[in-house]
């Protein structure tokens, strides 16, 4: 049985996405921080095994990898976000938010892809944001993680390409997705979610399609044309102006 592997698969996208690799006959195993979360998530789940770990520790990255060889899919999905002004917002938790959101991908990326392109075969499936088209005011720290984790997969992909390799890597650029992320970020919808079910399916779908990009609705997709064309000021000042609307 093929194996997938999903960081932060105990609830919001990172399940919904566990939920369809397993009824597209995965075997998965889910990882994050709560032991309690994790169990129920994995009880929903059919071939499902789960660890409880904190990935913002690059330590513990290296022990899931030592841990859980032989995958076949890679879902670098745990990652959270920080809403304040960056010079009142808190340090440690944009550490830790760095950490997870970056660091933690990007160990992971980097020693399942080296398995990967050995076998020459695998899919890694890494979860940016709309936010990684632009630069967020209020939420300064948080678009600029999800940038690196755009840039480094776009980049990957391209590597894979030159070498024709059959390993597939997708960076998934979601807008607004109805989960647990705002609660944790402190803030609140200004614009209506996607739900994360929609969000999986759509993005496993086309992530075995070998697509590089991949923004779930039409709203999102009109954002990212946008802030490729829209002059750069402009766009701050609109980012700028939805994210105040978002802050509690
Ligand atoms: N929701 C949105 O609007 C939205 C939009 C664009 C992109 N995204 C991205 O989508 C991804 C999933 O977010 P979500 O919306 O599904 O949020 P969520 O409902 O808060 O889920 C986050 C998952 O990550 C796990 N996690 C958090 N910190 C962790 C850590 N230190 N180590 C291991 N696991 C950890 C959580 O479980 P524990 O708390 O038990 O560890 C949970 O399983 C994130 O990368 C987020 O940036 C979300």
């Amino acid at each position: 049985m093929a194996k997938a592997l999903v960081t932060g698969g105990s609830g919001g996208i990172g399940l919904e996405i566990a939920k369809v690799l397993s009824e597209r006959g995965y075997e998965v195993c889910i990882v994050s921080r709560n032991e309690e979360r994790l169990r129920k998530a994995a009880e929903s789940i059919a071939n499902c095994s789960f660890i409880a770990m904190d990935l913002s520790s690059g330590k513990n990255c290296i022990e899931l990898y030592k841990r859980v060889r032989n995958i076949d899919v890679l879902v670098n999905n745990a990652g959270f976000g920080a809403w304040g002004y960056f010079v009142s917002s808190e340090l440690k938790n944009e550490l830790n938010m760095i950490d997870l959101d970056v660091k933690a991908l990007h160990i992971l990326t980097k020693l399942y892809l080296r398995d990967f392109v050995i076998k020459d075969k695998g899919y890694i499936l890494n979860v940016a944001s709309l936010a990684a088209f632009g630069s967020g005011p209020l939420m300064a720290a948080y678009y600029a993680a999800k940038s690196y984790v755009y840039k480094l997969t776009t980049a990957i992909n391209e590597e894979l390409r030159i070498r024709k390799s059959n390993v597939k890597i997708s960076v998934l650029c979601p807008g607004p997705v109805d989960t647990g992320f705002n609660a944790r970020a402190g803030v609140k919808f200004s614009i209506k979610p996607l739900s994360d079910k929609y969000v999986a399916s759509y993005a496993v779908d086309k992530l075995f399609k070998g697509s590089m990009t991949i923004i779930p609705g039409k709203t999102a997709k009109i954002t990212a044309l946008l802030s490729h064309i829209a002059p750069e000021r402009l766009m701050l000042r609109v980012c700028y102006l939805i994210q105040k609307n978002k802050g509690k």
